[in-house]
């Protein structure tokens, strides 16, 4: 059977991410958001974007919650499917990475086997494994959308942490716990490791 891909030929443009980095004065990167639901991952995503964005810093938030309204709005939460949700979602950030933008991402995204395909679509020297680590018991006590109170009563199935497993990252570039500190320590944290990464 023909190959289809093998007629498809990039083009180089003119304008590449050198010269958008360039323009935009730092570095476009990954930062990969990574924790159980209700760990508080869109919310230091989010901070640390309003950070950025008043430093003059180019960037963009893509959320677990927010893409799968759209562009992944096909998906269920079937092991399968969260492999295509991560692998799409690593696809965008490369072409933001590429438009010289740095992206903060907040996706559960539970298999270490998806987040390394992640790391490899974007590229090892683009991808910041950021692990909002925070324990189960105080997820589900936080339990903001009442979704671990659904899983627990069986009305929603594969429910991260319940009854699909959450897969901790082993070496993460940054770990912040936002169970045994507050989100402004944490934002802290993050500014400070992050600062020097995005420096052209
Ligand atoms: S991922 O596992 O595929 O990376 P993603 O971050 O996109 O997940 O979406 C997680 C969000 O979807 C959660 O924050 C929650 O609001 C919602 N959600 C709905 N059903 C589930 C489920 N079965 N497991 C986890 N999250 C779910």
């Amino acid at each position: 059977m023909e190959d289809f891909r093998e007629n498809i030929i990039p083009h180089s443009h003119a304008i590449d991410r050198s010269e958008r980095q360039a323009q935009k004065k730092h570095k476009s990167k990954v930062l990969w958001f990574t924790g159980l639901s209700g760990s508080g991952k869109s919310t230091l995503a989010g901070q640390l974007e309003s950070y950025l964005y008043n430093q003059g810093f180019s960037t963009y938030i893509l959320d677990g919650d927010n893409v799968r309204t759209g562009l992944n709005r096909d998906l269920d939460f079937s092991d399968e499917s969260r492999k295509e949700n991560i692998r799409r979602i690593s696809e965008v950030s490369k072409l933001f990475v590429d438009a010289g933008v740095i992206v903060l991402t907040a996706f559960i995204s539970p298999f270490k086997k998806d987040r390394a395909a992640a790391k490899g679509i974007i590229g090892a020297e683009d991808f910041i494994e950021i692990h909002v680590d925070c324990p189960l018991e105080v997820c589900e006590q936080r339990d903001v959308k009442g979704l671990y109170k659904k899983a627990r009563a069986g009305e929603i199935k594969s429910f991260t942490g319940i009854d699909s497993p959450f897969e901790e990252p082993d070496n993460p570039d940054i770990r912040v716990n936002t169970a045994t500190n507050s989100m402004d320590l944490c934002l802290r944290e993050l500014i400070h490791n992050i600062e020097n990464k995005i420096k052209l």
